[in-house]
C-alpha cells in the first residue's frame, strides 16, 4: 500500500509552510515575492512555490497532492 505524500515545506531550504504562514500574518504579507523578502526560501528548485500562493491565498500549509502554478 502506497503511503500518502505530506507536502509541508520547501525542501531546499528547509521551512516549514507553516513558519511562511506565521511570518505572513505576521507582517502583512500578501504576496511571495514580499515573502522572500523577510525569509529566504524559494530559490531553488521552485517547486515549492504553487504551494506558497496556495498558501498565502487560503492558508492551507499541508497538501496531500501535487499541485502545479496552474492550479494556484
Ligand atoms: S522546494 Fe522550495 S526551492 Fe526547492
Amino acid at each position: 500500500m502506497p503511503r500518502p505524500i505530506l507536502i509541508n515545506r520547501c525542501v531546499c531550504s528547509r521551512v516549514l509552510f507553516q513558519d511562511l504562514k506565521d511570518d505572513a500574518e505576521h507582517h502583512g504579507i500578501r504576496s511571495m515575492q514580499e515573502l522572500q523578502k523577510v525569509r529566504e526560501f524559494g530559490v531553488n528548485c521552485k517547486l515549492c512555490h504553487p504551494y506558497v500562493r496556495r498558501m498565502l491565498k487560503d492558508g492551507t500549509t499541508e497538501f496531500a497532492d501535487v499541485i502545479t502554478d496552474d492550479e494556484v
